[in-house]
């Protein structure tokens, strides 16, 4: 029941209609209890700021920030996570003294899957596919975490060389970077592979950024972070190969539980997490 005492979180993005996050946020504050109501807005990019600042005058407890703003909205935080400053994106604003906090949970959610998934990063090699903007915060999570080698493979090697760059100036020679035909040079062995490249979303549901059967070979656990087909081809061609493969809807559901954990300053308990990864599944099919 919304009342005058209710605490208030929300999107910022354009476009938002779509989002899941308000159904996640709602139900995790339902059933936790919260007296929290979380919506959406639409934000153009020159509203943005006054958008941030309203949003404190207003004392609006949190936010998400979605594309296209995660990262022209650093300029307007009062402060931000050391890793997601690293990353240059911050998907989560936590209100703190005179402003808002900005954090990454898109990359502290893709690490509670892995963990999940039981894919170890420390000290092991990993292969990540595709460098654009989901890959930047999956390739330092995974240098965060202690991997050993991280293989990096993008279509356009230049992109793929300038985060590697970027990468192993903070954490040591970590990153190679690779075009995608460059994978016989990985040495044989199995590999966790995460697939962060935009091939494959629907309507593009029978592309993979890799076809050749042979890198399939490689694969140990494959993680697609699309989840728009369930099943993408980059998941059946693992699969194919005896690999399991998972897709990228625990990873959005978790981002969201990281934020509300943020916010709230609570532990989601694990039955309501897949409570909510069940009713993803149903309204994704
Ligand atoms: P996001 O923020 O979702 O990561 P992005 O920054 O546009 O989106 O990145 C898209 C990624 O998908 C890039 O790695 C891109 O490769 P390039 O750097 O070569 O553009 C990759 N990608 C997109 N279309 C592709 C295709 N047809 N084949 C291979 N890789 C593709």
């Amino acid at each position: 029941m919304i009342n005058a005492k209710t605490k208030l979180c929300c999107l910022l993005g354009n476009p938002v209609e779509h989002s899941f996050s308000p159904m996640i946020h709602n139900t995790l504050a339902e059933h936790m209890n919260r007296n929290l109501a979380y919506t959406a807005f639409r934000v153009d990019e020159n509203q943005l700021e006054s958008a941030v600042a309203g949003a404190k005058a207003l004392g609006i407890l949190g936010m998400n920030i979605t594309v296209p703003h995660k990262c022209n909205v650093i300029p307007y935080l009062v402060e931000i996570d050391p890793l997601a400053k690293s990353i240059g994106a911050v998907n989560t604003l936590v209100s703190t003294e005179g402003g808002y906090k900005g954090y990454n949970t898109d990359m502290i959610g893709l690490g509670r899957q892995l963990e999940e998934e039981g894919i170890v990063l420390k000290d092991n090699d990993v292969i990540i596919l595709g460098a654009g903007g989901a890959s930047r915060a999956i390739t330092y999570l995974c240098a965060s975490k202690g991997a050993r080698i991280i293989w990096l493979l993008n279509r356009t090697k230049s992109t793929a060389q300038t985060l590697a760059h970027e990468v192993n100036e903070q954490f040591g020679q970590v990153v190679v970077p690779l075009t995608l035909e460059e994978f016989h040079e990985i040495p044989q062995g199995k590999y966790p592979v995460i697939q962060t490249s935009s091939v494959g979303l629907h309507p593009h549901t029978d592309e993979a950024p890799i076809m050749d059967p042979q890198f399939y070979q490689l694969v140990s656990q494959g993680v697609d972070i699309i989840f728009n087909p369930s099943n993408t081809r980059f998941m059946q061609l693992c699969q194919a190969a005896g690999a399991p493969a998972y897709n990228g809807l625990k990873m959005l559901l978790y981002q969201g539980v990281a934020a509300f954990e943020l916010w709230n300053q609570v532990e989601v308990p694990k039955e309501l997490t897949d409570q909510i990864l069940l009713r993803l599944e149903k309204e994704i099919q």
